[in-house]
This record gives C-alpha cells, structure tokens and sequence, in this order.
C-alpha cells in the first residue's frame, strides 16, 4: 500500500502516487531510482512490489546513501553512488542485464538545499560549493574565481535566462581581482547590483541556478543518462523523469520526441517521412501535479512528469 500522506516532517516525494501507478509494469522486476534522494520514491515502490523485485537506488551524493534507513523494504536493495549518466555500468557491474522501470526525479533534495554547508541556498551564507558529488574538485567558488568573462557570460545566460548575465559576468571578474569569491554573500551582492529589489529574488534563483548546473554538468548528465536509461530498459519497460524548469523539461521532451520517431529509410520515403522508434510516448502533455499536492508540498509547483515506454 502506498501510504495515504507521509509521517509529519518527513521529505515528501513529487508525484508519488502518479510514478509508482505508471512506472510498474511488473511487481516483481528490476526498478531503478537514478536519484536516490532521501530514497522517498524508491520506498513507494518498494511498498508496491512484490518481495523477489530488485530495486537500485543510484546518488550522486554519498552522504544520502549513507544515511538511509533500510528498514521496512523488503526486497534487494542497492545503492549505488554514481552519476545516472553511468547507468549501464553500474548495472553491469551488479549483472543486471534489464531493467523494468528507471525515474530520475532531477535537481536537488530540499534538505540539501536547506544545508548552508552546501552553498545551494541564497537565503543563507555559505560556502560557495554547490557539489552534488562532494568527491568532485569543481566548486562554485572555482567557477566564479578561475572562469574567463565569456564562460560566465554564457553561463548565466544559457542556464540562468539572466539578461543581465553580460553585466553580471563583467563585473564578476572585476570584483574577484580584489577579493576572490567564498561565500553565497558574495554572488548574492553582484545580483543585488543589477537587479531592481522586486525581482531580486526571481534574479538570484536564477543565477544560482546558472552556477548550479555548471558545477554539476547537469545538462549533459541529463542527455547521457536519458540514453543510457533507454538502453538499459526490457522491452515494456518504462522511463519516468521529473523535471523542474523549462531548461530541463525541453531537453527531455526533446530526447524523447527524437526517440519516438526516426527517419523513414530512403526506400519508404516516398511514402512516408518517419518510422516508430525505440520509445512510445506515454504522456503527450506531462504529467502536473495537483493543486492539492502544491498546497501540501510547495517544492512541486514546478514539477513535470513525462514517461515513456520502450517498444523495441
Ligand atoms: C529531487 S532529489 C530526489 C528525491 C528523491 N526522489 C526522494 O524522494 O527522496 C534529486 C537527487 O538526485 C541526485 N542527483 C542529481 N543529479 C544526479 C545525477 N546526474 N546522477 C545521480 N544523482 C543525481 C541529487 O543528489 C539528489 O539527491
């Protein structure tokens, strides 16, 4: 049974319901969670599937991994510390051949988000660090201190959508030559610069999001773990991703509209353009979640779920 609400205080996983309903298609197959979290997801499968199911919960950050409480799941559980962009190895390595079902529920855990350590969150001081992977030598203090003008410039802009990343990015450099970047202050104050207090807070997410994706390679994890995820998958087995901004969303339902349909070979060109792909498209328009679920978990607003299904 899925439980009706979680117990007070406790992480709330986006869409739960919704990806455990369209996910399962066999209750006693292999499921992954390429982003383990706080492992909220993975336990509602898990309370959904029979005993002899195999579940893989893969995390960037070990820390998560470390600190789950296994209890009350049942079947074969393993965590994994990886980038799901490594999928197909770390599957291998575990002789798991196939796969039924695979979610990626992208970004960041709120309790991270929430740990100034981290250096995730504008609302606090912090490092400068924003590591999912706390093993990896790129920080967000590295970006801002060692990245020339034009990088940050791209940066901002590509990923953050801040039209004023040219300005931001100049003065950037020109602050860092007296004192080099360290605390989530620091950024904070070039932000404030160039931004009326009425957007100041839509500006800094957008910045530290910017910065966020650089530091983890967010995008291109996304576009090799989306590939490696269709490989890995059994035939009737299905993919579910939740994203969180449009930047994400676009580069998922771009992969799978690709996915979807290839080109027709030149034989059958006269006739038609395309042929079925690897992949049907379960959820044309995502899935949202309700304003209930808003109202519970205010995290969600922004969610969308999309699912596919491998066909062949
Ligand atoms: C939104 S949280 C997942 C929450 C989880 N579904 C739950 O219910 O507890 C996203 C998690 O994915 C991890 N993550 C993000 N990108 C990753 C990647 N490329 N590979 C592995 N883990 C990743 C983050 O460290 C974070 O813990």
């Amino acid at each position: 049974m899925i439980p009706a609400s979680p117990e007070p205080g406790s992480h709330i996983p986006v869409l739960m319901h919704e990806v455990v309903d369209w996910l399962v298609t066999d209750k006693n197959g292999v499921y992954v969670d390429g982003t383990f979290g706080r492992g909220g997801h993975t336990r509602a499968l898990a309370d959904q599937l029979g005993s002899s199911a195999t579940l893989v919960g893969i995390d960037q950050d070990n820390s998560l991994l470390l600190n789950f409480d296994k209890s009350g799941i049942h079947q074969t559980l393993l965590l994994q510390h990886a980038n799901f962009e490594n999928l197909e190895q770390v599957l291998k390595s575990n002789k798991i051949n196939s796969v039924n079902g695979i979610l990626f529920d992208l970004g960041l855990n709120s309790a991270t988000l929430a740990d100034a350590a981290r250096g995730f969150s504008f609302d606090r001081p912090g490092p400068l660090d924003m590591r999912f992977d706390q093993s990896q030598p790129l920080t967000a203090a590295l970006v801002l201190n060692e990245y020339d003008e034009v990088a940050l410039s791209r940066i901002l802009f590509e990923y953050g959508e801040e039209k004023a990343a040219r300005r931001m990015s100049h003065a950037i450099v020109q602050s860092r030559t007296a004192h080099p970047f360290v605390s989530t202050n620091d950024l904070r104050e070039i932000v404030a610069q160039f931004t009326p207090p009425k957007f100041f807070v839509k500006a800094l997410s957008r910045v530290f999001q910017a910065v966020r994706i650089e530091v983890n390679h967010e995008f291109a994890a996304l576009r090799s773990g989306l590939k490696a995820a269709l490989n890995t998958l059994a035939i009737g087995g299905r993919l579910a991703v939740i994203s969180y901004h449009s930047l994400e969303d676009r580069i998922v339902k771009h992969y799978f509209q690709e996915e979807s349909q290839y080109p027709a070979p030149p034989e059958l060109q006269p006739y038609q353009a395309t042929v079925p792909g690897r992949i049907k498209i379960l959820t044309h328009k995502p899935i949202l979640p309700s304003a209930d679920e808003i109202q519970r978990n205010s995290r969600s607003r922004s969610a969308k779920l999309r699912i596919v299904e491998r066909m062949a």
